[in-house]
């Protein structure tokens, strides 16, 4: 997952390959609580792992269920409509829409003394209409902020289920859900029947939810989207083992990808066409818009079909979450596209409509918007701009935004605080970054090179974190091989040259974190000591073993970016680095860094020894024929002698954002 302030997306040329994309959040949600509102234990398979969810069962356990992880399997154990005890809870629902509706029924019915709250995002967020019905029902709700909206507290009820219950359906069909799912609770003697007020939006949700209802024994008797019966005798029955689907939602960007993309097409995995997700019908308005899509059990696949694409005007209540993807996918049609019947969108994680229309302006497109439709005009070449999206908290503004990266201007794309995408799709730019391909060029490197203890390491791999860039240390790839030929028997010499050459170029060594593999081994340990470096600098002189290292740091060029440490990284590895930075300190400051460094591991050594150690492999490493330690031409300088590790990490960022057109 990206955890930075931003995550900036290189110009993306093209994308082919296979996506397995995670479950379900309307599935996984729903199917948690129905699990723990039956009897008896259910094993939940491919849950989806999300902020979301890990309200929902955050919650679960606060009511007392059972509930064990196992990678995406969660086994539930349900309550069996009886709470376990009768102290009072109070519940945390994040922003998860598909928590804090269905909780605040079934807790409403169950009754007890409970309070549901969220950050400030869901205490703006509309609950009144369930909250009417529930009230109708006999249910004691109380608001604790704002009339109509939460945080709530909810006490005993007296039911009364002989009259119909009336909900609204225009607002959220969440709401419609949540009385499904919470009423069997109450039809133990007689049927309720619940009436819907004004039109049903987002109707294929109520179909999920009906859908799962049967799954777990609930049999609901439906007239038209207007009346609902729960027949008496209702009673929640597990069906002991449940799969989730890939989120439907989810697929929307790769469908999109792989209609805006040239390449071999993209493949997901986990959901296909005949899902019970209603946003599976994105696929129909993306091969509206001229997307070439093929459909198995579970897979999809998509091709480039008509280029640019169409630009269509839709009614899109039956998508709504998906059809902001096809607000991006505007961006690259013939003519404008509009989409309605989007009013929902006002009431989302954050208001849609403006988000969207704010963000693609920001992309030099002509947006129109009313209350509940916007249309986006295409950008031709030569008019898409440099922008820095906000994400609003909303993990469907930065997916769909990411699509803009494949604009025929080539521009990069900043997506500000891309860690919203956990609330569904925590990995969504993991997932992305394996499919999508960037010219190399497009593909940022900045190079820190500098002398042995320059405190290179630190720096290069705060700035790649403070990015989310992967990062290369070259060192240590001199180290390993100099560790490899040892361990072979050779010595460090010109001698052996042709076989460390060989060992080199088929060097198993991987690494994870801090930690540095050579075939089965951890040698992390064993490169890092001072012997360890010096031969490394040793092998480091022959011209066959630095040739046999190329093509291994260059594979390192990956998306989104690197940040790659070295002697050599801006003048032969990496030339066309858009940044190289050349680091120096006093070589009495890096002795004695490497000095408190070695003695704070136990390691007993003198400053003076350390000083004419570092002072010799300087100069080994300057003088070489091959790739000496010097600083390339456009390189910065950064001595960091006096600066503390944040100054020098600092300087870089701003060196870097100068370089940026956001
Ligand atoms: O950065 P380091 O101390 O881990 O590097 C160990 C040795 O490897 C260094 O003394 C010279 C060599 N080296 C190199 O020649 N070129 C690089 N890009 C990185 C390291």
């Amino acid at each position: 997952m990206f955890s930075t302030a931003f995550l900036d997306l290189p110009a993306l040329q093209g994308a082919s390959g296979t996506v397995t994309l995670p479950g379900s959040k309307s599935i996984s949600n729903r199917v948690l609580l129905l699990a723990a509102l039956c009897q008896g234990t259910t094993v939940v398979h491919d849950l989806l792992d999300s902020d979301d969810t890990r309200v929902m069962l955050n919650a679960l356990r606060q009511l007392g269920c059972g509930v064990e992880v196992a990678g995406t399997t969660v086994t539930i154990t349900g309550l069996g409509g009886q709470l376990k005890h009768q102290d009072a809870i109070a519940f945390f629902m994040g922003n998860a829409g598909t928590a804090m509706r269905p909780l605040t029924a079934a807790l409403a019915v169950l009754g007890g003394d409970f309070t549901l709250s969220g950050v400030p995002r869901m205490h703006e967020r509309p609950i009144g209409d369930l909250v009417d019905a529930l009230r109708a029902l006999g249910c004691s709700i109380d608001y604790l902020g704002h009339d109509g909206f939460p945080p709530l507290h909810i006490g005993p009820p007296s039911l009364k289920v002989d009259a119909p219950i009336q909900v609204r359906g225009d607002v959220s069909s969440q709401f419609l859900t949540a009385l499904l799912m919470a009423l069997p609770l109450a039809a133990k003697e007689q049927d309720i029947v619940i009436e819907v007020v004004g039109e049903l939006i987002s109707k294929p949700y109520i179909d999920i939810t009906l859908n799962l209802l049967a799954r777990f024994g609930i049999a609901v008797q439906r007239e038209g989207w207007q009346r609902f019966t729960l027949p008496a005798g209702s009673r929640y029955q597990s069906p002991g083992t449940i799969h989730v689907e890939a989120d439907a939602s989810s697929a929307s960007y790769f469908i999109a990808l792989g209609a805006i993309a040239t390449g071999d097409g993209i493949r997901i995995q986990g959901v296909g066409a005949d899902s019970i997700q209603g946003d599976i019908r994105f696929m129909d308005a993306a091969a509206q818009m001229g997307a070439t899509i093929t459909s198995g059990p579970n897979w999809l696949a998509i091709q480039r079909g008509a280029w640019p694409l169409k630009g269509i005007t839709l009614d899109c209540n039956h998508i709504p979450d998906a059809a902001m993807t096809l607000g991006v996918m505007a961006l690259y049609a013939d003519k404008p596209t509009t989409l309605r019947n989007i009013a929902s969108w006002r009431v989302k994680e954050t208001d849609r409509i403006v988000a969207m229309a704010t963000e693609c302006r920001k992309l030099g497109a002509t947006v129109e918007e009313g209350p509940d439709w916007i249309t986006v005009h295409p950008l031709q070449q030569g008019q898409w701009k440099a922008a820095s999206i906000h994400t609003y908290d909303d993990h469907r503004v930065a997916m769909c935004f990411s699509l803009a990266a494949f604009n025929a201007d080539q521009i990069p794309v900043r997506l500000e605080d891309p860690k919203c995408v956990a609330k569904t799709f925590p990995d969504y730019f993991e997932a992305l970054f394996s499919v999508a391909h960037a010219r190399p060029q497009d593909i940022p490197v900045i190079c820190i090179d500098g002398p042995t203890a320059s405190g290179k390491g630190t720096l290069a791999s705060r700035v790649a974190a403070a990015l989310g860039y992967h990062y290369l240390d070259s060192g240590a790839l001199y180290r390993v091989t100099a560790y490899a030929a040892l361990q072979a028997g050779l010595t460090l010499e010109a001698v052996d040259e042709a076989r460390i050459a060989d060992l080199a170029r088929t060097l198993p060594v991987r690494f994870e974190g801090d930690t540095v593999w050579l075939g089965q081994a951890d040698v992390s340990d064993a490169i890092r000591t001072e012997q360890a470096g010096m031969n490394a600098s040793k092998v480091s002189v022959l011209p066959a073993v630095r040739t046999a290292l190329v093509a291994l740091q260059h594979s390192f060029q990956r998306l989104p970016g690197l940040l790659a440490d070295g002697r050599d990284m801006g003048t032969v590895i990496f030339p066309d680095a858009p940044l190289k930075v050349f680091l120096t300190a006093s070589a009495a400051q890096r002795a004695e860094r490497r000095h408190k460094q070695l003695i704070s591991k136990g390691i007993s050594t003198t400053l003076d020894s350390l000083r004419a150690d570092l002072e010799a492999r300087d100069a080994r490493d300057s003088s070489r024929s091959v790739a000496p330690l010097k600083a390339a031409q456009e390189a910065y300088q950064l001595d960091n002698s006096l600066l503390s590790i944040e100054a020098s990490v600092d300087q870089v960022l701003t060196w870097w954002q100068a370089k940026q057109p956001f």
